[in-house]
């Protein structure tokens, strides 16, 4: 399955690879609870590559998902910058940081938060009109993403609730993508799905990033990690270490190289502490 993302000639110019995406600079998030405040990010420095798929990992607890949401643009750092392109998000007004989002993020989390009352296809089309007024061309686009991720035309009409929960899963990473985002940040993806329907979940994000999509995914799962092609390690809020472990490639998970690839990852978290 190649999960070909028609690029349009109308949609801006997505950066080259290797490209920096994203550049947090010294940035810092706490969270005030009564008298007390908690520094979750510390001052850190990160550097997102356009076509990399970029994992993090760490602690539960460890700011992961924090780090993600100011990356993003979901919220807001209490100090530091965070630069997408060169644009500054961190001092965005609320209204524009939607737009910003809208035009460049695709989020998939560990819940696939449909809308129960729309079919599927209502799911990713709504999304999808969101930026792309052309009806039509958008449900070719939509039907033939869902036909790619196996959920065929006698799914397309269902509602949440008359799927699994790994068809849920691939219907909200189809949502992710429909407009064609410059990252796809996803926090635990697969981390409320069974082994087969994870795997499948993960088989759709590889060939996204084959395909040239930047991702930034959280994970507790070194095999979901080993998805992608440099882990960073986050814990109490700074990135402690990280490895490049190059691409992923599913003809050779099974060879030698492949093996050892995994095993340096696996070496690498226990290091960690993991
Ligand atoms: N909105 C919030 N208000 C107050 N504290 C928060 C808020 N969001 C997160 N925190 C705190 O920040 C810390 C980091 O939370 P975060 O959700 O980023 O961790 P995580 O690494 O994603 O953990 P997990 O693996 O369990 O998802 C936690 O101690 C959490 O309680
Ligand atoms: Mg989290």
């Amino acid at each position: 399955m190649t999960l070909n993302i028609n690029r349009k000639s109308d949609v801006k110019e997505k950066p080259m690879a290797g490209a920096t995406v994203i550049e947090a600079r010294d940035l810092c998030k706490s969270y005030s609870n009564e008298s007390v405040q908690q520094h979750v990010i510390k001052n850190l420095n990160l550097k997102i590559r356009q076509g990399d798929f970029t994992v993090i990992m760490g602690n539960s607890g460890s700011g992961k998902s924090t780090l993600l949401y100011s990356l993003s643009g979901m919220d807001k750092p209490t100090l530091g910058q965070v630069l997408f392109e060169d644009q500054d998000i961190s001092r965005m007004s609320n209204d524009k940081l939607a737009i910003f989002r809208r035009d460049n993020c695709g989020f998939v989390f560990q819940q696939n938060y449909l809308n129960d009352t729309m079919s599927a296809l209502d799911n990713v089309m709504v999304c999808g009109l969101l930026k792309n007024k052309n009806k039509k061309a958008l449900a070719e686009k939509a039907k033939g993403l869902l036909t790619k991720v196996g959920i065929g035309e006698n799914d397309w009409r269902k509602f949440p609730s008359q799927l699994s929960g790994g068809q849920q899963q691939r219907v909200a990473v189809v949502r992710s993508v429909i407009n064609e985002p410059t990252i796809l940040f996803a926090d635990e993806p697969t981390g409320a799905l069974n082994s087969q329907n994870s795997a499948n979940v993960l088989d759709i994000l590889t060939d996204l990033n084959e395909a040239g999509q930047s991702i930034v995914m959280v994970t507790h799962s070194s095999r979901a990690a080993s998805r992608g092609n440099r882990v960073l390690y986050l814990a109490d809020g700074i990135v402690t270490s990280e490895i490049d472990i190059g691409k992923y490639d599913p003809k050779a998970v099974d060879t030698e190289e492949g093996k050892a690839r995994y095993a340096r990852l696996k070496a690498f978290l226990q290091e960690m502490g993991w």
